[in-house]
């Protein structure tokens, strides 16, 4: 995916051929791909690559709550740390986390929690930590997303996935899933998260002007970038088993053959 730096804004955000800058159509998705169980050491891991993002999801959990007084005698509690790496942008990121990664924590929680049983888990914690390691606009969607994944590769017990998309505007046009330079010289930015279960939307923000009419437009337009991202991310899960399978099918053929020896 062409990266297009900070000091080099363009005049217009679409090419000669009413491409994009990066080549695509208005309703067009960056390139994903997701994996899960990347991290041995974790209870369940995910890693995706969503246009020039790549982002790392790590879950423990359900354990014993740290620090002790967070713990709920009710409940499980959950705690998601979204951090991007100093190196993932082009600008010197500040390494301790800053206001904007509190945020987005506190919305890829929100995003999660609805999925969970966390009134079987009381007193214990599930932990999400969210490595972004290089950043391209829509980092809090490509991390909520790649979060339920590692969740679901975890075995904890969930309602369903949780996918996110950002569409907006740009030089007047309604898109879908906006780069980083379309992120920031565009006009508006709208991040929206579906939890599939009851198909509700749990995550909406936006900043900027639009009508009633506008907004449907960009519903639908987030509706079918949603369903495909769905779509992926239960394609990274049942990848895991078939390739779990395939080795299982492997080693009994191998201890079939070393029987008849
Ligand atoms: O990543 P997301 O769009 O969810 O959040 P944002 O705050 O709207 O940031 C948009 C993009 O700006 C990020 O994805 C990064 O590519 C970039 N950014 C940056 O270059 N330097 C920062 N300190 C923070 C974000």
């Amino acid at each position: 995916m062409p990266l297009i730096i900070k000091d080099e804004y363009p005049e217009t955000l679409f090419r000669k051929d009413g491409k994009r800058l990066d080549g695509r159509d208005i309703n067009e998705l960056r390139p994903i791909k997701m994996e899960v169980g990347v991290v041995k050491n974790a209870d369940g891991s995910a890693y995706l690559e969503w246009g020039n993002n790549k982002i790392f999801a790590a879950v423990y959990g359900p354990r014993e709550v740290h620090p002790h007084h967070l713990a709920k005698p009710d409940k499980g509690v959950l705690r998601v740390f979204y951090r991007m790496a100093t190196y993932s942008v082009f600008d010197r990121k500040r390494p301790a986390p800053g206001r904007r990664e509190k945020e987005i924590s506190m919305i890829v929680a929100d995003c999660i929690e609805p999925l969970l049983f966390l009134e079987l888990y009381p007193g214990t914690s599930f932990e999400v930590f969210i490595e972004v390691i290089n950043a391209d606009g829509g980092t809090r969607c490509a991390s909520t997303t790649v979060a339920a994944l590692a969740l679901a590769d975890a075995g904890i017990p969930m309602k369903s996935l949780v996918s996110a998309i950002a569409v907006g505007k740009i030089d007047g046009k309604k898109v879908v899933d906006l780069s980083g330079i379309e992120d920031k010289a565009g006009e508006a930015d709208l991040p929206i998260a579906i939890t599939w279960y009851n198909e509700e939307i749990s995550l909406l923000q936006f900043d900027g002007e639009m009508d009633l009419d506008e907004m449907n437009e960009f519903l639908e337009l987030a509706k079918n970038a949603l369903k495909d991202i769905h779509q992926i991310q239960l394609d990274a899960l049942k990848s895991k088993y078939v390739k779990i399978q395939e080795e299982t099918n492997k080693s009994k053929e191998k201890n079939e053959k070393k029987g008849d020896e």
